[in-house]
């Protein structure tokens, strides 16, 4: 409820509300746009002395696919290029990503996976045969971008590899062969191949994706078919000593239940007897959309205040779907040995009016910035258990971090969200207990803030908040316990639109500003958050 009746009390609230309007000159612009109603005033405490569990740094990964410019255009341009790269990747592209240090890639796909055959990427490019891309609009693919591309890519980039292999149309023996040349430092036929493509030490490959989405694009499976496959497939799995990848297994979008049940009852998913190996990890992939129609899910920006809240309300439900996913793996892995790693997620709307159909090429807003801020600390909460999400995708397709347009290149408001979390990657969660207020717009309800808290691997306590209300301020007091704050700083994510968006003619409109709005009463920490905004504080 607006004006919440939990407030208990702090004697210098007028001064921390005289404080909230003490705000950056670019916070205070666009907090004029919203409406002129009194912040609520909200009450938390943070427990500084009461360490969680880790945050992984995977949870900040990425997705790339041979979809759209996601790849070719996107991150490669090829040496010929007049676009500056290095051996073909673009180096602003390569710059922007190792920036926000990008823990971890998956590739190739998605549906594209489930039909790739590697031979077709390797060797000398102009030798590589070209195929239709099938399932992403029909176009050439020229296989330019193949395997030695995408793992100097991910060491160019520090990130770990996470290989997406076919099951649909694959065969468990091309997967050996293809981790045996990638993989083999010995003397057979294959490791020899890889040598004379250029590369004479063994890649390593992190994390194996065992299908995608296999209940779909992957093969239509039923979930009894697919743990045989999964059976089928792990028994092949061969690596050297120390080289071996950890495995994932292809699971359920959305609210499929059934399909995580059943993975999960089946000894050889949960022990895999076989080999020692051991699944790392089962997959879940969601995406948050404005209407449930999926011809008509609504556009990226221009959109109505009602769109705001409904995507708003479908990223939220990422956590119901992450609790009651987990609660049945809880039943068989009671340990939380095997993790959820949500491999596809994030805001999908109609694609950009005339981009190339089945592009999914679509501009990215501060909704999307509150989309990311809201699922990651979703993510944060469910640690325990989530421990990789790689959002889609990492360029030019869906949720990008970035977008291209020939030698242009913007960052979206989503990658100065990753950019704003950095601090949250390998940190410690730390319980924030909040009183969240609510937002409410016609029969739609939602909290208005959404917080975590964490201590870095710097020592620093850091808190991120984020308004998802687009034209109510909110005034937040925090009471912090086990930790004597000297001084508070932090960055701004925010705007007078709800659509505001960075263009390749204005790249600049959207990004973190230093944030005023914090100020430090004894052990109480006052917030003023500005509406529609995200707030990462340092407390130092
Ligand atoms: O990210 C786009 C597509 O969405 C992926 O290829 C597929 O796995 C999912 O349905």
């Amino acid at each position: 409820m607006r004006g919440s009746t939990m407030y208990r009390g702090i004697t210098t609230v007028a001064g921390a509300l005289a404080m909230f309007l003490w705000i950056a000159p670019a916070v205070a612009a666009a907090a004029a746009g919203a409406a002129s109603a009194e912040p609520a005033l909200l009450h938390a405490t943070l427990h500084a002395d009461q360490p969680g569990p880790k945050i992984d740094r995977n949870i900040y990964g990425q997705f790339a696919e041979h979809l759209g410019r996601g790849i070719y255009e996107g991150l490669w341009v090829g040496e010929d290029s007049k676009i500056a790269n290095t051996r073909g990747y673009r180096n602003d592209v390569l710059a922007a990503l190792r920036h926000i240090h990008v823990p971890v890639i998956r590739w190739p796909g998605g549906c594209f996976a489930d039909d790739y055959n590697w031979r077709d990427g390797i060797g000398p490019r102009a030798q590589r045969p070209v195929r239709v891309n099938s399932i992403w609009g029909g176009v050439t693919e020229s296989n330019a971008f193949g395997t030695h591309e995408f793992l100097e890519f991910a060491e160019l980039v520090g990130a770990r590899s996470y290989l997406s292999i076919p099951v649909g149309a694959g065969t468990p023996l091309a997967m050996e062969q293809w981790l045996e040349y990638i993989l083999s430092d010995s003397q057979s036929t294959l490791a020899q191949e890889r040598r004379r493509n250029g590369r004479d030490a063994p890649f390593k490959v992190d994390y194996l994706g065992v299908g995608n989405e296999s209940w779909g694009c992957g093969g239509q499976m039923r979930p009894e078919h697919y743990v045989d496959e999964f059976r089928d497939y792990t028994a092949f799995v061969r690596a050297p000593a120390g080289q071996m990848p950890k495995i994932v297994a292809s699971g359920a979008a959305d609210d499929n239940y059934r399909w995580t049940e059943v993975l999960m009852a089946d000894p050889v998913v949960t022990q895999m007897p076989l080999w020692g190996h051991s699944t790392e990890a089962i997959s879940l992939h969601y995406y948050s959309t404005p209407s449930d129609d999926w011809n008509h899910k609504g556009s990226a920006t221009g959109f109505t205040a009602e769109e705001w809240a409904r995507t708003l309300s479908k990223a939220l439900h990422m956590d119901e779907l992450i609790a009651k996913h987990s609660a049945i793996m809880d039943k068989y892995d009671p340990e939380r040995r095997i993790a959820l790693f949500v491999d596809e997620w994030g805001a999908w709307y109609d694609q950009e009016l005339g981009s190339t159909p089945g592009f999914l090429y679509q501009q990215n807003s501060l909704r999307d910035a509150l989309v990311a801020a809201v699922t990651l600390n979703i993510f944060h909460a469910h640690a325990e258990r989530v421990r990789m999400a790689n959002i889609a995708q990492m360029i030019n397709v869906l949720q990008a971090m970035i977008l291209t347009d020939k030698e242009k290149m913007v960052l979206t408001p989503t990658y100065h969200v990753f950019d704003m979390y950095q601090v949250f990657q390998d940190a410690t969660r730390l319980p924030l207990e909040i009183e969240a207020g609510s937002y409410v717009l016609g029969k739609l309800q939602l909290p208005q803030l959404s917080a975590t808290a964490a201590r870095g691997s710097d020592g620093v306590v850091h808190i991120a908040l984020a308004n998802l209300d687009p034209q109510h301020s909110a005034s937040l007091s925090i009471a912090v316990a086990g930790l004597a704050v000297h001084s508070v700083n932090g960055r701004v994510l925010t705007s007078a639109a709800m659509d505001a968006h960075n263009t390749f003619d204005e790249p600049h409109v959207l990004e973190p500003g230093a944030f005023n709005g914090a100020s430090l009463h004894g052990s109480q920490l006052v917030v003023g958050l500005p509406a529609k905004s995200v707030v990462v504080l340092d407390l130092h």
